[in-house]
């Protein structure tokens, strides 16, 4: 049973609620933060006099006005809420000033002004790791002797490449509203994928007990992963601007404001080197990658891991050497975007195999059929592969006849001579559960109504993935009855608890798991009422679209009549579910284990057209197979191809994030920063669900869908090149992405130079 998104039709009427959508209430005090307008240096003084003279400003808050822990850090202890003798990076909060309204604190904010001994300001990750500047010490993944296998290897390549950020552009800014409440505590709503981390770091920060800290989330207007950590620093400013003037207060951040004071998903440039055999088969991978981390951990070095997990991408290369440096640079820290460092990791196999095939005179789809990882195949951290790489990869060969497209592509490139065409295959495989163990665990509250209705909590957030519409039709399949009868609540810390943010995109599975195992309990109480009732055995009863049933047959108990008659017989009918992940484990000394549920495959195939004289480009297709398991909601997880698959092509061509030597963001609103639109959506969208009957640990065997159609994505970055290569053969472009306009006129006119 599928059903459409339940959002939908509060969304389409403009209805639903986010954080601007709530009431304010009277007395309601405005926050607006001062960020240091320098990337690095100490602080010699803060002038606040001017701005504390302000029409409106009610107080500034600093870093002495925190009763407890000024520190938000949530891997590493290395962040400051408000700076204190020290700046890390231009928008790093310094001040906090609070008025009677959002334009009054804007306006005095401007009045603020920081004195500092500048110190070296440095934004390139290569610098920061020379310097010894790095988050946490390198790791290193290792299978086989890479080294030695170079040896065995008929051409072995070599080069560098390079992906920049992303800015998460979700439509709702940061932002949050504190409350206060009776008896020293305090409700924050807040615009978070981690209700718990900001109800940890919110206690942490006031001194108190998380008990006393109520998070409440109705949903996001997007995450896309940019509200995983970097959404608690607002909930904590206002938590403490509440929690000392004992009044509401509210901040929901500027465009440019978040754009400047966020951090983005991880820049990294690489270093690569690839050995293959005379028949393709690549016997050796050493990579290096540099992560461009930001000035605090955020979740740095969680993405640096995954991007290790995720650099062999779809392949099985027995010879692996991959290592990864996290850097600390004076750029606004980097976190979690869509993908988590995974697909930084893949672009960087993808490159070096293109690399190999240009200069072999092969197409690169040849080395990457010859190398796709088989069932049983071992991944360089220890786990074996359960691969749906070659079904997903011959379906698409076979469904799109890409050899007729390939075909017609030629012809085409021979016929034009300022329009090329170019194609790509794009092969993903993506993990699925957090890298962290003990993050893979949810809970989720069940309560039964007497009148049969039906209300679920969980830990799951939503972000306009559609996790709410999936956990309720969970709960209508157990128990069998109308989705109209079950109501999803706002995810709220005090119904539960502990929760692991939603993210990885495994929190479906992991929240749907949880509702699962609360409705089956109360389901077993239910049918063992209606046995007593109804005078049968347990075996005989079931439920079925509202009704009671005795050996498959209508029995005189409805749904809502079994609930009432059971609650009149004292059955408790409310349960609190609880799943973790089982199975999965990691040993980061060793780098081996098996740290996911299970993978999740696919195959684009991407064709572009170049303007050879502009250096436009316009994507004439994406046909793509994947792998979805067995979907439990086609609407819902087609729309998260949809979506990722157009988020990767903007990373992967137009979006483009430009710091100067400063540190200061240049592209820091949408003019100077652009981003994929309607036009960018490729003129023709081919999505094939790969039928597959397979158990697994996903929900109702339904693959978490969130984060790898991103990748897909990847494929466009190739395409590009390659039709760049039709028209110029001896362009060699570096491995740079984003692609865009710019680059790809570049490409089309210059020549080789070096050994890139
Ligand atoms: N889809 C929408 N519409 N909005 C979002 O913010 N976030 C993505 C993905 N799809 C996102 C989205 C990211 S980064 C993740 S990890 C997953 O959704 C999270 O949700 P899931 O675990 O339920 O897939
Ligand atoms: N993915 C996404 N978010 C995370 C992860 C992960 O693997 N680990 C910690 N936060
Ligand atoms: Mo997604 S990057 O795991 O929030």
């Amino acid at each position: 049973m599928s059903i459409k998104n339940i959002d939908s039709f509060t969304h389409t009427r403009g209805e639903s609620v986010y954080l601007d959508d709530i009431p304010v209430v009277n007395g309601t005090l405005y926050a607006c933060a001062y960020g240091s307008p320098f990337a690095h240096g100490k602080i010699l003084a803060l002038n606040l006099d001017e701005a504390l003279s302000m029409e409106g400003v009610v107080r500034i808050f600093t870093c002495k006005d925190i009763p407890g822990k000024n520190q938000i850090g949530g891997i590493i202890p290395d962040e400051p809420l408000l700076a204190d003798s020290a700046v890390h990076y231009i928008g790093m909060p310094v001040a906090l000033v609070v008025a009677v309204s959002a334009e009054l604190a804007a306006a005095a904010v401007k009045k603020i002004t920081l004195e500092i001994d500048k110190l070296h300001v440095i934004t390139d990750p290569r610098e920061a790791q020379q310097h010894g500047n790095l988050i946490v010490p390198p790791r290193t993944f290792r299978l086989g002797g890479s080294n030695s296998a170079f040896d065995n290897c008929e051409h072995v390549f070599e080069g560098t490449a390079d992906t920049n950020g992303q800015e998460h552009l979700y439509i709702e800014t940061q932002g949050a509203y504190a409350l206060p409440v009776e008896n020293g505590s305090i409700r924050v709503i807040s615009s978070t994928q981690g209700p718990t981390a900001v109800q940890k770091h919110t206690a942490e920060v006031l001194g108190i007990p998380m008990h006393r800290v109520e998070v409440d989330t109705t949903r996001l207007g997007g995450g896309f992963g940019g509200k995983e950590d970097q959404a608690t620093s607002w909930a904590a400013l206002c938590a403490l601007a509440c929690w000392i003037l004992k009044k509401p207060v509210k901040y929901s951040l500027h465009r440019m404001e978040d754009m400047r004071m966020t951090g983005k998903r991880h820049p990294y440039s690489s270093d690569f080197r690839i050995g293959l055999d005379k028949d393709l088969r690549i016997l050796s991978y050493e990579v290096s990658f540099y992560q461009n981390a930001g000035a605090a951990a955020d979740l740095s070095p969680a993405v640096l891991e995954r991007t290790l997990f995720h650099s062999t991408n779809s392949y099985h290369i027995p010879n692996v050497t991959a290592t990864a440096y996290s850097c600390r640079t004076n750029l606004p820290p980097n976190t979690a975007f869509r993908g988590f460092g995974g697909p930084q990791g893949m672009f960087v196999i993808e490159a070096a195999i293109a690399k190999a095939a240009e200069s072999l005179g092969v197409p690169a789809s040849a080395i990457q059929h010859k190398n796709l990882i088989k069932s049983g195949d071992e991944f360089p951290y220890g786990q074996l592969a359960e691969s749906e790489a070659h079904a997903c990869w011959k379906k698409a060969k076979s469904l799109y006849d890409t050899d007729k497209i390939c075909d017609e592509i030629r012809q085409f490139n021979s016929s034009n001579r300022f329009l090329k065409k170019g194609l790509s295959f794009m092969p993903i495989c993506f993990g699925i559960s957090f890298t962290k163990i003990l993050m893979n665990q949810a809970r989720a509250l069940v309560h039964v109504y007497l009148d049969g209705s039906v209300n679920i909590s969980t830990g799951a957030v939503e972000m306009g993935q559609g996790v709410n519409t999936k956990m309720l039709q969970v709960a209508a399949q157990v128990f069998s009855i109308s989705p109209q009868q079950i109501k999803v609540n706002s995810t709220n810390t005090y119904r539960i608890a502990n929760t692991s943010p939603s993210a990885a995109s495994a929190t479906a599975d992991l929240n749907g798991k949880a509702v699962l195992d609360a409705c089956e309990k109360i389901r077993e109480r239910l049918i063992l009422s209606a046995a007593e009732i109804l005078g049968c055995l347990p075996e005989a009863v079931s439920l079925k679209d509202g009704q009671v049933l005795i050996n498959g047959s209508p029995s005189s108990l409805t749904w809502n009549g079994l609930v009432n008659a059971s609650y009149l017989k004292r059955v408790n009918l409310s349960e609190h579910g609880h799943y973790a992940t089982p199975g999965i484990h990691f040993n980061s000394e060793k780098e081996k284990g098996h740290p996911f549920a299970y993978h999740v495959y696919g195959t684009a195939i991407t064709v572009v057209t170049v303007d050879c004289i502009r250096g436009t480009y316009e994507f004439d297709a994406v046909k793509l197979v994947h792998d979805f398991g067995t979907s439990m909601n086609p609407l819902i997880d087609k729309g998260q191809i949809e979506g990722g698959l157009v988020q990767g092509i903007g990373w992967m061509t137009m979006e483009e994030i430009i710091y100067d030597n400063e540190g200061k963001l240049r592209s820091n609103a949408l003019s100077t920063y652009k981003v994929p639109d309607i036009y960018s959506v490729p003129k023709e969208l081919d999505i094939h669900f790969l039928e597959t009957a397979k158990d697994n640990l996903a929900i109702f065997r339904s693959k978490a869908v969130g984060e790898p159609p991103l990748m897909y994505g990847i494929g466009a970055y190739f395409a590009l090149r390659n039709a760049i290569k039709a028209f110029n053969p001896n362009s060699d472009m570096a491995f740079s992405a984003p692609m865009t306009p710019e680059k790809v006129l570049m490409g089309l006119y210059a020549h080789k130079t070096g050994n890139r």
